[in-house]
């Protein structure tokens, strides 16, 4: 493993002349928008990165991005890897594993999902507190490489406080409404069945979606700063779940996906990591 880091790090250097990216985007379903923002020095499709699985599913369409964003060097990865897709928890995470490598230390996620919160509407930009692993596995299971991080990681502020704060006094000074909620991430690629978005609700989730959990676990491990975003692009509200669909949950999220933007963007302009 520390092998394949350092080579597609050294890989990634040499495209990018050695552009060096303080920040970490990962842009979910629908939410590459982002990328539009981004003045774009560099960018590499994930079929010339070594070591990186290609991405599957439509709407993801997998590129790495390196450019400025509100002032700051940053790596986007437009599109993810998912569980669900067939590969194992350590390739999904393994950009995270690079971006780290490379010298980041701040990791921005967002993603698409389903809400439980009855207080939630379709569109809701809900600013991640907290998560809850439904995975049945975890990306590091299996020996410790403690060059990567400790045997037994410390998650009890999984989601940096500051940037949370932080994200909710941008969103009310430019008027776009936003709650804060628990991400329960589970493999897909089923949506969820009524009984469960009931079980999720009560378990003390707010939102429910098939990603972001495993590369948020591996960021930890390796010690970076994470914010997270979610976009509610569809409800599971007791007694009311509503059929839903990839192309309804991709075309609410790119509704909404500028505000996400402006959010992350601002984000990144006013911290130091
Ligand atoms: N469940 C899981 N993942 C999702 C959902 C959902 O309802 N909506 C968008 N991504």
């Amino acid at each position: 493993m520390l092998e394949q880091i350092a080579f597609t790090t050294k890989s990634i250097l040499e495209k990018t002349n050695g552009f060096k990216p303080e920040f970490g985007i990962i842009l979910g379903t629908g939410l590459g928008g982002l990328v539009k923002e981004i003045d774009v020095h560099f960018s590499i499709a994930y079929s010339e990165v070594p070591n990186f699985p290609v991405s599957t599913v439509e709407g993801h369409s997998g590129q790495l991005i390196f450019g400025m964003l509100g002032g700051k060097k940053v790596m986007a990865m437009q599109g993810r890897f998912h569980f669900y897709e067939g590969y194992t928890m350590q390739q999904i995470t393994f950009p995270v594993r690079v971006m780290k490598a490379i010298g980041i230390q701040t990791l921005c996620v967002s993603n698409a999902s389903g809400g439980m919160n009855p207080a939630f509407k379709v569109g809701e930009i809900m600013i991640i507190t907290d998560h809850i692993n439904l995975f049945p596995t975890n990306p590091l299971i299996g020996k410790n490489i403690p060059e990567l991080g400790p045997r037994f990681p410390d998650m009890s502020a999984a989601y940096k406080k500051e940037y949370i704060d932080l994200a909710i006094k941008i969103a009310m000074e430019n008027d776009i409404k936003v709650s804060t909620g628990v991400y329960a991430g589970l493999t897909g690629p089923c949506f969820e069945t009524p009984a469960e978005y009931r079980y999720l609700w009560r378990m003390g989730a707010d939102c429910v979606g098939m990603s972001t959990v495993p590369e948020v676990i591996v960021a930890k491990h390796s010690g970076m700063d994470v914010f997270g975003v979610s976009i509610i692009t569809d409800l599971g509200v007791e007694g009311l779940v509503e059929t839903v669909s990839h192309e309804e949950v991709q075309h609410i999220a790119k509704q909404q996906e500028p505000k996400m933007s402006l959010i992350v963007r601002k984000l990144i302009q006013h911290i130091h990591p």
